[in-house]
This record gives structure tokens, C-alpha cells and sequence, in this order.
């Protein structure tokens, strides 16, 4: 088992890859980004790979004997409203040189992750099925709804053992998110201990799903271990954590804070999350690969809390 992971310096991947190289042993977890600066020794071995770069993507490939690619490079919803000719770009470009590197050299397994982004202001907001209206209306969006459908082809065409998850936004205290429209709910924890208040870009009664990530990276891995011929879905599995409105989470970090205030000036955002269902019905996951969360609301904000007071008394 040699397994690359892509964008490994990211909110995911910085998780990922120590806990991979737990399991799978240190030399044999390759991290690769596109950033140059900070690579601590847990990334090692490391490769600057901007994986537009085919041909270097490929020699990596080739020099590590690479089986398995984690593939976590992406421009996430808000910076990609931003900017959607770099997301289209990053985002599909990047997912086929991926799919065909792989194809070409034998590269037994990728997982690629899609997102709750998918769905649109059609789909069904509450308990959203796994099959239902997929109408995104952002560029992130629209990337992650053809990516599910491209490796999917790859299965299907190329008999490539190709697997993704929808996340719901993600809540981590080791890295910061890197521009979705869900990271109000790590922000939030970050100013409440530096500052008591926090100005949140989204309405008070947002509801959004979301994961605590030690749940999000055990069933990453609980997936990509689950035997191939017990999968009917692929590409596109839906993965519920805890549902929570933004009130909700101030409410529950006023109980370890009780001074903490919260403002509400939504942005651009808005629009955004507003688009996104509330609730996510993961049955298939449930039933496939056995998934089932353990962090509440409670128990993931005390954890959070104690994390991040350590790590800004330690700073
Ligand atoms: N974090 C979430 O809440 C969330 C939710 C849903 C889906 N996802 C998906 O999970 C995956 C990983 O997300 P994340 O939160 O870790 O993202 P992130 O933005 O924290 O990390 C992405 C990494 O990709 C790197 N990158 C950007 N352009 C690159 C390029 N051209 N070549 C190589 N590397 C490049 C960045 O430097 C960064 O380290 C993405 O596919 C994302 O869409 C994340």
C-alpha cells in the first residue's frame, strides 16, 4: 500500500495524513501541494505537486509505486464564487488528470471527495436522499456534481475503484478551512476564546450540516477500506454528522463562555448556504459501509474548546 495524497497541506488532509500513517506506516503516506512553506516533519515524504502538472503528478506516481491517491486538491464555495474560472480549472482539470494518471499507470484506488454542495435550492431541504434533484447554482458546486458523475465514468468504463463523499462543512481545530461557506463554525470557536464576540457572515437561524472531522476522517478511511463489491453507490455517498443552526452553536459555546456575544452581518454567503439542504439522509452509507457519527453538538463544541485553549495558550 503506497497512498498520495493531493492538497495534503489543507483542512482534511493535515489530518489525514497522520492518521493514514497510523494505519498504512510513516514511508509509505506521500503528502504533495501546491504550497511551498511550512512542511513540518509529519508531511515528510513530501512533493510540491500543483496537480495541473500532469506529467510531475505522473512521475510521482511512477517513483513511489503509488496503489492509492487521496485526492483533496480543490478551490472550496466561497473562494470559488470568487474566482470560477480557477475552480472549474483546479477543480475538474485536476480530478481528470487524477482519473487518467490513474488509468494510465495502474493506480488501484482514488477517493475524491464531493460535498453537500451538490444540491441546489430545488433539492429538498430537510433529510436530503442520496438520489434527488442535483441542480447546483454555484461553480464549486457544479465541479463537485460532474466530478461524482466523471469518477463514476472511470468505474464503470475503466473498472477503477473510484470512491467519494459528500461532506457536510467540516469543524477542525488543527487547520484553519480554506474558504467555504460553512466556516463561520470554526471561526466562531477561534474568536470566542481570543476575543469573547464574533460578527457571523451568515443569519442566526441557518441551519447547515455539518462534522465534527475525527468522525468525518474515520469514515473517510472506513470507506476506502470497505470491500469493493459490497458498494452499490460509488462517488457519491451522503455523509450526515450534527444539523445546527448558527444561534444553536453560539448558544452552546456560551455555556463554556458565558461573556461570549455573537453579531450576524451575512455577506455573500448567504445566498449560498440558503442553496444547501439542512439535513442529510445517509442511509446508503449506513447500509454499504456501516457509517454512523459519534460527535453531538455538545460533545464536539466541549472537545473544540479544549483543543483550541491549549493550542492559544501554547501559541
Ligand atoms: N472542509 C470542508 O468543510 C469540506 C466540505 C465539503 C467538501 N470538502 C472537500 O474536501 C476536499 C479537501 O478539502 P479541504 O477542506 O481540506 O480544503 P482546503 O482548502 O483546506 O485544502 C485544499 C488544499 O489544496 C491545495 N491546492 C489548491 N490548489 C492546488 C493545486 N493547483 N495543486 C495542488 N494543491 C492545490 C491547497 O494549497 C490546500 O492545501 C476538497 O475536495 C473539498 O471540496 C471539504
Amino acid at each position: 500500500m503506497k497512498i498520495l495524497i493531493t492538497g495534503a497541506l489543507g483542512q482534511i488532509g493535515s489530518e489525514l495524513t497522520t492518521s493514514l500513517k497510523k494505519i498504512y506506516g510513516e514511508q509509505n503516506i506521500i503528502s504533495s501541494d501546491i504550497r511551498t512553506e511550512n512542511i513540518t516533519p509529519e508531511f515528510l515524504p513530501y512533493e510540491h505537486l500543483n496537480i495541473l502538472d500532469k506529467i510531475k503528478l505522473a512521475e510521482i506516481v511512477k517513483k513511489y509505486k503509488i496503489t492509492t491517491i487521496y485526492h483533496l486538491a480543490s478551490i472550496l464555495s466561497a473562494v470559488g464564487e470568487k474566482n470560477p474560472q480557477l475552480c472549474w480549472n483546479i477543480n475538474m482539470t485536476g480530478l481528470h488528470n487524477i482519473l487518467e494518471v490513474a488509468r494510465e499507470l495502474g493506480v488501484k484506488q482514488i477517493i475524491c471527495p464531493s460535498s453537500i454542495a451538490v444540491f441546489g435550492p430545488e433539492t429538498p431541504k430537510i433529510n436530503t436522499k442520496q438520489q434527488t434533484i442535483i441542480l447546483p447554482k454555484t461553480m464549486y458546486g457544479i465541479t463537485k456534481a460532474a466530478g461524482e458523475l466523471i469518477c463514476d465514468y472511470y468505474v464503470a468504463k475503466f473498472g477503477i475503484d473510484v470512491r467519494g463523499i459528500r461532506y457536510p462543512g467540516l469543524i477542525s481545530h488543527k487547520t484553519l478551512p480554506g474558504g467555504g461557506t460553512t466556516d463561520y463554525a470554526v471561526e466562531i470557536f477561534y474568536e470566542a476564546l481570543k476575543n469573547k464576540s464574533y460578527k457571523c457572515f451568515l443569519k442566526s437561524d441557518t441551519i447547515l450540516p455539518m462534522m465534527y472531522m475525527p468522525d468525518a476522517i474515520r469514515g473517510t478511511i472506513q470507506l476506502a477500506e470497505t470491500d469493493f463489491a459490497r458498494l452499490k453507490n460509488h462517488s457519491n455517498f451522503n455523509f450526515s454528522g450534527i444539523s445546527f443552526s448558527c444561534s444553536e452553536l453560539a448558544n452552546e459555546i456560551k455555556k463554556h463562555i458565558p461573556d461570549f456575544e455573537i453579531s450576524y452581518v451575512p455577506d455573500f454567503r448567504q445566498e449560498i448556504a440558503d442553496s444547501w439542504p439542512s439535513s442529510i439522509d445517509d442511509s446508503p452509507a449506513q447500509e454499504q459501509w456501516g457509517w454512523k457519527a459519534e460527535y453531538d453538538l455538545e460533545r464536539m463544541t466541549e472537545d473544540m474548546i479544549t483543543n483550541l485553549r491549549n493550542k492559544i495558550s501554547n501559541d
